[in-house]
């Protein structure tokens, strides 16, 4: 959710600003635009639409600069225009912003007192105002009065006029990452603008100043402390945040995963036979006392969260309950120091699933979060992080994240469950041999992706479809929905196959499209009369089954034989076929894969 690059040093900015965007992109965004000092000033350039019409605009200038700001923006406040775009620039001050500032209405009246107006509908504008009207020419202590007065999650990078080549930043709830290398200071919103630049980062503790010379970044907290901010090391470089010939990154990042669960899974296998989570820093001491686990996390991520609900459950036999981040941070919810709290998040910066572990350490339960992006806000804050290798994911739609999310919950059920002897360790040691062998069996799920492109092609003009699963399934199916949904535009519904005849079976008619899955041995001939009940509408079955089981041909139009796995395993390969499922159908209707519209991949406001 809109992108920032911050560049001074000994580079042409024009072309590290432009890149970095460009990184950026798979972000969300509808206007770009960037900032530079030149000679006689600051210049700003900006431009409604893609990063491709900001690189034309700058192509026919000339530009002498080596340091300055660049934005990607997805509107909140105010629609999407060239006004509304950033950067902004009131008197002394150019800035650009992710977030919202939540009392930008009272600070615009308070600046109208002054006979100030702004001329964008923006709260960004309003916060290039407010640090206008405070700058006495000291710019730390004007964003520290500004601090005071500014409500809600921000991250800025700011220009002063009167001091050329330095960039001033500062974050409460937007992420911001910075590095240092030859070439200069780089500061951004996410690593993928930094990596081109150096491995090694910081990410800026909240609240803290950071001021970014050619040679230098100096952090500085409220009290005018110099800080050393914690380094961190990302193990990836430049050609994982590239398509590597692939049409678009979420094909390339759906073929990623069993690569992507090989790294989340392996590391964590002791002697070959058995989870050992302590080199995370999760001692199995941590499982002691717990009666209940609260599992919360939006969209994809809570998806993943409702397959930990039914494996712990069925390990453990202690109560878990899914929560939807964006309602449980509102809603009171009861919970000590015996429940466990489980926060899920690719990105670790998802404003909801944050306010969620923010309210659970509040309420003194354990906190332990699966986040894929190393030193994330999420990440941080939980008493306990176990980490997904997915590497960079940047197509919108989750997928490498969610199944090595699903990975890493596997691995937590199985330590927590021996660790209350809920499990013998042969038990547990047959458990990791089937996890070990979901790898190969996604790379087999993966042969098939040329028989799911011809399934997709038939559903290249539906308006509306359905996906049914019952158990393990209708969480599956609840991805899938939302996978095929978000890309290709198509309205879908994820329905326990029971609830069917409770209303929806209404919607049944000739030729509607019904995904069904039933890879689960104890709910399969229920299943099947519900395919049954479908078809006798005429629904157009696409049915997905665990192995290749005979059926009655005249049930379904499509069937989709998984490589067998225990019932257990079968997400991890339902999931492959649901992604490739949505990436097709989303190539034969012709949309934008990577970049569907409205949506942003990490999403730090409310
Ligand atoms: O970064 P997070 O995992 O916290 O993001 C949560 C959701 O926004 C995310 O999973 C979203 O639903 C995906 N676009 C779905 O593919």
């Amino acid at each position: 959710m809109c992108g920032i690059i911050g560049f001074t040093g000994y580079l042409d900015v024009k072309n590290v600003l432009l890149e970095g965007l460009e990184a950026l992109e798979y972000r969300g965004y509808d206007s770009a635009g960037i900032a530079f000092f030149e000679q006689d000033g600051i210049k700003t350039i900006k431009t409604t639409g893609k990063v491709t019409n900001l690189c034309d605009k700058v192509e026919g200038t000339s530009i002498n600069s080596t340091c300055g700001i660049g934005h990607t923006r997805w509107a909140k406040h105010g629609g999407v225009s060239y006004t509304n775009s950033h950067p902004h620039t009131f008197g002394n001050v150019t800035l650009i912003h992710n977030g919202i500032i939540e009392n930008y209405h009272e600070l615009e009246t308070a600046l109208a007192h002054q006979g100030k107006y702004p001329v964008s509908q923006t709260d960004t504008e309003i916060a290039a105002m407010l640090i206008d009207s405070l700058y006495d020419g000291d710019a730390i202590e004007t964003i520290k009065k500004a601090i005071k007065q500014l409500e809600g999650a921000y991250a800025f990078c700011i220009l002063f006029a009167d001091q050329p080549d330095v960039i001033y930043c500062l974050r409460n709830g937007s992420p911001l990452v910075a590095c240092k290398s030859k070439e200069g200071s780089v500061i951004a919103s996410d690593m993928v603008a930094l990596i081109k630049y150096s491995k090694e980062y910081f990410v800026l503790p909240e609240l803290h100043i950071a001021k970014l010379t050619k040679d230098n970044i100096v952090v500085s907290n409220l009290e005018g402390a110099i800080i050393k901010p914690q380094m961190l090391f990302v193990k990836w470089d430049m050609t994982a945040a590239r398509k590597g010939g692939y049409a678009h990154f979420m094909l390339k990042e759906i073929h990623e995963q069993p690569s992507s669960l090989r790294s989340t899974i392996m590391p964590r296998i002791r002697n070959g036979s058995l989870p050992d989570l302590t080199a995370d820093g999760i001692p199995n001491e941590i499982f002691h006392g717990i009666n209940r686990v609260l599992i919360t996390a939006c969209g994809t991520a809570m998806h993943a969260g409702l397959v930990g609900r039914v494996l712990l459950e069925k390990l453990l036999r202690i109560p878990v309950t899914v929560e939807i981040a964006s309602e449980f941070r509102y809603q009171d919810p009861i919970m000590d120091e015996s429940t466990l709290v489980i926060t899920i998040s690719q990105s670790g910066e998802t404003a909801d699933t944050l306010a969620a572990l923010r309210l659970s350490n509040e309420k003194h339960a354990k906190t332990l979060s699966i986040v894929n992006v190393k030193g994330s806000s999420i990440a941080r804050e939980s008493n306990y992080v176990l980490y997904t290798h997915a590497g960079p994911e940047i197509a919108v739609a989750s997928t490498k994240a969610y199944t090595a999310q699903l990975s890493c919950i596997y691995l937590l059920a199985l330590q927590f469950a021996l660790a209350k002897n809920a499990i013998t360790e042969p038990e547990c040691a047959s458990f990791v041999s089937q996890l070990q062998s979901v790898t190969t069996a996604v790379e087999n799920t993966l042969s098939l992706e040329k028989a799911i492109d011809e399934i997709s092609s038939h559903l290249k003009e539906t308006e509306d479809l359905f996906f049914i699963g019952r158990g393990l399934d209708y969480a599956l199916s609840c991805e899938g929905s939302i996978k095929l949904k978000e890309i290709s535009y198509i309205h879908s519904e994820a329905y326990a196959a029971g609830e069917l005849k409770h209303g929806t079976l209404s919607l049944i008619t000739e030729g509607v499209p019904v995904i069904a899955l039933a890879t689960q041995t104890n709910v399969y001939s229920k299943m099947i009369s519900n395919i049954r009940e479908v078809r006798a509408r005429g629904a157009m079955v696409i049915l997905v089954t665990n192995g290749e089981i005979a059926v009655d041909s005249s049930i379904y139009d499509y069937h989709i034989a998984l490589p067998e796995l225990d019932d257990l395993f079968a997400p991890f390969t339902t999931a492959v076929v649901l992604q490739l499922l949505a990436y097709y159908t989303t190539i034969h209707r012709g949309y934008n894969v990577d970049q569907p519209r409205n949506l942003a991949k990490s999403v730090t406001v409310e």
